[in-house]
């Protein structure tokens, strides 16, 4: 088994929960999470994802680490060396290969809404919002996600710095990270405090914690399923590759708990922010991916130093999504430079210019191909459910069978080395039974089997 990876090493625990935590913590907390919640209904919705972070998300967490600290290579060749290991069969690589397509897919359109938040930097710096109406804020979006150009064009750009960061080895973001998240942390705390203050706080919050389950669907509960693994980076290997830098003493549990309690709290802090602003206009919950471009511009248009704050904040957003892009983007890098043997900056410029050409696909859906449907779903919803839904959950319940029942219990317990007994024997139960049936339950239930 190797000891450290070809790749190198992060420098201390530290730096890799914060490259962790700038994984997890993204557009999936801010942007997609909120506007989640509001399609479907609010208070139940919350509560199911809340429980999948908790009893799936978390201890699947702690198995793609540990995978990845044993196998220390890419996804796809750690599963290799782990399976002939445990004498298991050699298609396990295959999840490897699934995560590196969930990453591409994922990042053609994770790039174009980094785009939006990019343009918005730009929106709110200039003043435009001040003082705006909830029709005013609106309109501004429908305007500007109705030119494909200009989605085009900062859909590129956020890829071109983004294969710019990852070419020179992902490991140098450390320091980014370690001044984005208390900053983004504090503007979002601002911007619940105008929420109490201006918004309609107390019907957001019923809205975010009241559970109606009359309200939940099958679908419903497949969306906030794969919301978990979303949020937390799971099911495609960018975790595992994370994991393979990590050294070998660093405890995985309570670095785990760590992480996953940073993106709840990011997650739920962005709804405490952005309903009371939506039933203080009469805005509607349910308004899709442009709920926080059409929210939280009303805010920064009407508090004092608002265009300082907004301006802010999406520069923040965009740091924010780039620290998780660079990991969906890692695991494909990651490999091309073990198989293919190509320089790092080769393989990001094939890497970024295949997901980049993908991109145009969701650019296009906002608006010129906005009526081409399938199922009722345009190419980035397809995506996004696809990956979201279905790809995630599903390497995700690959990666807790592995960890559970093909792994010898003897490795699982020395890789975590947990503190007590009672958490190794929790989490294996957890990983071996709960989260598998869990996932296909809700799979099943989602395409009305049961
Ligand atoms: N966790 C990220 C977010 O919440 O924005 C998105 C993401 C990053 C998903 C990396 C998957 C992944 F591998
Ligand atoms: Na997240």
């Amino acid at each position: 088994m190797r000891q450290i990876s070809q790749h190198g090493e992060w420098s201390s625990r530290l730096a890799f929960i914060l490259a962790a935590t700038g994984s997890a913590v993204g557009l999936g907390n801010i942007w997609k999470f909120p506007y989640i919640a509001g399609e479907n209904g609010g208070g139940a919705f919350v509560l199911i994802y809340l429980l999948c972070i908790l009893i799936i998300g978390i201890p699947i967490m702690m198995a793609e680490i540990m995978l990845g600290r044993r196998g220390r290579q890419s996804p796809i060749n750690s599963m290799r060396t782990l399976a002939t290991e445990a004498k298991a069969s050699r298609y396990w690589s295959w999840l490897g290969w699934l995560g590196v397509i969930a990453g591409f897919l994922i990042l053609s359109y994770y790039s174009v809404i980094a785009g939006w938040a990019m343009a918005y930097v730009v929106r709110v710096a200039s003043g435009v919002f001040e003082g705006a109406t909830a029709d005013g804020v609106s309109h501004i979006f429908a305007t500007f996600v109705a030119d494909p150009e200009k989605l085009l064009a900062w859909h590129s750009l956020f890829m071109i710095v983004t294969m710019l960061v990852v070419a020179r080895g992902v490991k140098g973001l450390e320091r980014t990270v370690k001044f984005l998240m208390p900053a983004l942390l504090a503007i979002l705390i601002l911007l619940v405090g105008y929420a109490m203050e201006r918004g309609a706080f107390e019907e957001g919050v019923s809205f975010l914690f009241k559970a109606d389950f009359t309200k939940m669907t099958s679908e419903g509960v497949l969306t906030a399923m794969g919301h978990a693994f979303f949020t937390l980076s799971l099911g495609m290997g960018a975790i595992m590759v994370y994991g393979s830098y990590l050294p070998s003493k660093v405890s995985i549990g309570s670095t785990t708990m760590l992480i996953g309690l940073a993106d709840t709290v990011v997650a739920l802090l962005a709804g405490l922010a952005i309903f009371p602003i939506v039933f203080a206009n009469s805005m509607e919950p349910a308004s899709g991916p442009g709920l926080i471009f059409q929210t939280l511009p009303i805010a920064f248009g009407h508090m004092a130093y608002g265009s300082i704050f907004g301006t802010l904040f999406f520069i923040l957003l965009v740091f924010a999504a780039w620290s998780s892009s660079i990991s969906l983007i890692e695991p494909a890098v990651a490999w091309l430079v073990e198989n293919k043997k190509m320089s790092r900056m080769r393989s990001c410029i094939w890497a970024g210019l295949v997901t980049w050409g993908v991109g145009i696909g969701t650019v296009l859906s906002f608006n010129l191909t906005a009526d081409v449907t399938f199922f009722g779903k345009t190419f980035f919803d397809i995506l996004d459910y696809l990956t979201a839904n279905i790809m995630l959950p599903l390497g995700g319940v690959c990666i807790a069978v592995f960890a559970g029942w093909v792994m010898s219990e003897e490795d699982s317990v020395k890789e975590l080395s947990l503190k007590r007994q009672w958490l190794y024997k929790t989490w294996l139960f957890l990983v071996k039974f709960i989260s598998p049936l869990a996932v296909v339950i809700v799979f099943l239930k989602s395409i009305d089997v049961i």
